[in-house]
């Protein structure tokens, strides 16, 4: 069932005045999902089928234990926790403290409890890595790692293979270097099979600058060859339009990425609102501290959920005014340091490169890729397709 088929059903099971307006997108070929509303916890038979179906068997499974499971958490506790969205023991280990203690209402104390006891419960049952761990373990549950192919093979050799699952890859540049463009292809490559370079999944497109373009990714589904109607309906585009918003979206994710097997969290760009909000000197401690409170809860959410997430942030043009490296990203230190892949790119002539920056084992090198009809693409020779730093 897509997206486009659930949302009615669900229109029809909660017809409430607020959602109204939520809705009215829901006629675009791209679907609109409002986030800001309860999901219903059953899934229908034809859905849990088709997950079945195309579930591949190298994820980590994702764990669906309702929260009242967990020692401590009485009806009150729950009600206050659903309503602000958490629903199963996953979502509240996701969730900062902080953010916890506001949703019940309690000290952080209490929060923090409550949190470290959803990450024991998934550490016993095998979802979540114990705190020590030895190192084949983790060399298991890297093995795991599934990619996503960006549409050009210069790219994916430039990122071994494509965009990683449990990882936030930043892609940063000046406006109109591609960023945005990289984040259409990925849309429609996440939703092929394996074998032609996706994961079988569907995808969240956080819009902060309401740059999503459905015709467009109908232009690059058709240029790749895909039928264009279920790229579409694989594709939930929540737009945000504050900060705040942007955070509270990501938040309502976990329902989300159970229901619509969502393999791949695009939020272009990051860091803009919080740019555009907190100006000054002044504000800029508070900035850093939101962003990366929000960049923390991208990594988590790739984590837990075995999902990749993609995140764009512009350089700035006039680098003296705010940060002084022209090829420092807007975010500063904070998306630097909490990103787990850096992709700095730049315009030479018609072409693109991509160059990978701090990574803990990717050569630093660069790759040329093109913007064309098939949305990123490689150079057509492909002599001069790839080369090495000096
Ligand atoms: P900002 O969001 O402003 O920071 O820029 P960005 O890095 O996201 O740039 P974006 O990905 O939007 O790239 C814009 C460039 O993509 C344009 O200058 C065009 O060169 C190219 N582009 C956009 N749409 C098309 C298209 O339909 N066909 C082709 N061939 N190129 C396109
Ligand atoms: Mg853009």
């Amino acid at each position: 069932m897509s997206f486009l088929e659930l949302n009615v059903q669900r229109r029809k099971s909660q017809p409430s005045g607020s959602l109204k307006a939520a809705f009215k997108n829901l006629n675009n070929p791209a679907t609109m999902v409002p986030f800001l509303f309860k999901v219903p916890r059953e899934k229908d038979e034809q859905s849990k089928e088709a997950e079945s179906n195309t579930s591949p068997k190298v994820s980590p499974p994702v764990s669906d234990i309702e929260i009242d499971e967990l020692e401590g958490i009485g009806p009150a506790t729950k009600e206050k926790l659903n309503n602000a969205g958490i629903l199963t023991v996953t979502d509240l280990a996701v969730k900062s403290p902080s953010e916890v203690a506001e949703a019940i209402g309690s000290d952080l104390a209490r929060a923090v409890e409550l949190c470290g006891k959803a990450r024991i419960k998934l550490v016993e049952l095998h979802y979540l890595d114990d705190d020590f761990v030895p190192a084949s373990e983790i060399y298991k549950k890297r093995k795991a790692i599934e990619r996503i192919s960006t549409g050009s093979k210069n790219l994916d050799d430039l990122l071994a293979g494509g965009i990683e699952s449990q990882a936030v890859t930043e892609f940063y540049g000046e406006f109109g270097s591609g960023k945005t463009q990289i984040c259409h292809t990925l849309c429609v490559m996440v939703q092929q099979p394996k074998e032609q370079g996706g994961l079988s999944g569907t995808v969240v497109y956080i819009d902060t600058e309401n740059t999503f373009r459905p015709e467009r990714i109908v232009g690059i589904a058709q240029a790749r060859g895909y039928d264009p109607d279920p790229v579409l309906n694989g594709i939930i585009v929540a737009k945000a339009y504050n900060s705040s918003h942007q955070e509270l979206i990501l938040g309502e994710l976990g329902a989300r990425v159970r229901e619509f097997r969502v393999r791949l969290v695009i939020v272009d760009s990051a860091v803009a609102h919080y740019r555009a909000e907190f100006l000054g000197r002044g504000t800029l401690s508070e900035r850093q501290q939101r962003l990366n409170k929000f960049m923390h809860a991208l990594v988590r959410t790739a984590e837990i959920y075995n999902l990749a997430v993609v995140a764009t942030n512009q350089v700035q043009s006039s680098p003296d005014t705010f940060f002084g490296d022209p090829t420092k990203a807007t975010g500063g230190h904070v998306v630097a340091h909490t990103s787990t892949y850096r992709v700095y790119v730049r315009k030479t002539g018609k072409n693109r490169v991509a160059r990978m920056v701090d990574s803990p084992y990717h050569p630093e090198r660069e790759a040329l890729f093109v913007l064309d009809e098939k949305g990123i693409d490689d150079p057509p020779e492909e002599s001069s397709s790839r080369r090495r730093v000096t």
